[in-house]
């Protein structure tokens, strides 16, 4: 394990300082922004499912009885907290081509609320445990999105302009939610406290603006579609792998739920974790793009979500050649297909350009135009 300079959370905070600074997002209006760890109210003082459930939730993790159980918990905060600081750098770049003054505001507010969900779990990480939560929250800072050093393949994918922003917030922020959701759950109760809180702030982050890129109809759909096709399966992908032994055990051990844990009726599938979560978390993508389509004028192909088996990195389904509609290609077929599927550099740059010449390319909130 490599030295760390940290000992104290003050000087994890010198060192979130070093890193905003480094990463150039050091506006005066996050820098001043009061950076606090928060907590609320838990639905249950008890553990809620899996193993211990029923004895009272851990306040301490001395007091969880088993060290496999210590270890995983400190990964599910490590990739939580990772996920966070990693969409900032994702976004860095978008404020010197905000549309409006708005979506300035907005891109402030999503990104200092994802550095204070970074700051909470790297103050549970310090607080909680020990040496290597010390470690843990020192590489949090040291890994960088644009390096591709992220942990979860999503976060060190290219936001190149706001059509990928909106997409984004739209898709991976709704995972987010999701994840969020799962550990609001947990049996370590300054986890689940931690949840409440970043929940709140997460739904300001969910669509935050594409229907007004649909209803202005500047942005071909064609390429829209594109930008949904990049971002639903890296989405997909983030729930993590088909019969997954460690989602299995994150069960039993108490420490992550179900997303619909609170009104779940079917019998817990152990083998299928992830699997269950990530159906119901596209079958909400399905009725998102259904409300979308209202903007899109008769006559026109309607947006859809891609097939699960799409362009995916993780579970059974990954790097095999399925379509957008979920039929095997060939290998030839298929490279011609994510060409057609996926945005080229041509339409990352006819973006870019519209973003900077067109200034009517998405609707003003709440207009009927
Ligand atoms: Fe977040
Ligand atoms: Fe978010």
């Amino acid at each position: 394990m490599p030295a760390t300079r940290l000992t104290t959370f003050d000087d994890w905070v010198d060192l979130f300082r070093v890193w905003q600074k480094d990463i150039g997002v050091a506006y005066p209006e996050i820098t001043n922004y009061k950076f606090e760890a928060k907590f609320g109210p838990t639905r249950s003082n008890e553990v809620e499912f899996g193993a211990y459930k029923g004895r009272p939730k851990w306040e301490k993790v001395v007091q969880i009885p088993d060290q496999r159980m210590r270890d995983a918990l400190l990964n599910l905060i490590v990739y939580q907290g990772d996920t966070e600081f990693a969409s900032v750098e994702q976004q860095r770049r978008l404020f010197e081509t905000a549309p409006s003054e708005h979506d300035r505001q907005s891109l402030c507010r999503v990104v200092t609320e994802e550095m204070r969900h970074g700051w909470q779990m790297c103050h549970l990480l310090m607080n909680h445990f020990g040496y290597s939560g010390r470690v843990e929250a020192q590489k949090m800072l040291e890994r960088r999105a644009f390096d591709q050093k992220r942990l979860l393949g999503a976060f060190n994918q290219d936001v190149n302009n706001w059509l990928d922003f909106f997409v984004y917030t739209d898709f991976v922020d709704r995972d987010g939610k999701y994840q969020l959701t799962m550990l609001s759950y947990s049996g370590f109760a300054p986890l689940a406290q931690s949840m409440i809180p970043m929940l709140k702030e997460e739904s300001f982050h969910l669509g935050t603006g594409q229907d007004g890129i649909v209803k202005a109809g500047v942005i071909p759909l064609n390429i829209i579609q594109k930008y949904i096709n990049k971002w639903v399966p890296v989405s997909l992908d983030l729930f993590g792998v088909d019969r997954s032994s460690s989602a299995h055990w994150f069960y039993v051990w108490g420490l992550k739920g179900r997303y619909d844990e609170p009104t779940a009726t079917a019998e817990v599938n152990l083998e299928r974790m992830n699997e269950h979560s990530r159906e119901l978390y596209r079958q909400e993508c399905v009725k998102l793009v259904e409300m979308i389509n209202k903007n899109v004028p008769t006559g026109q192909a309607k947006l859809y979500v891609p097939d699960v088996k799409f362009n995916r990195f993780i579970g059974e389904h990954a790097r095999k050649p399925y379509s957008v509609t979920g039929e095997m290609l060939s290998e030839e077929r298929y490279a011609e297909h994510l060409k057609e599927m996926l945005p080229q550099p041509g339409d990352v740059a006819l973006v870019c350009e519209i973003q900077s010449l067109e200034k009517q390319w998405i609707s003003p909130k709440g207009s009927n135009q």
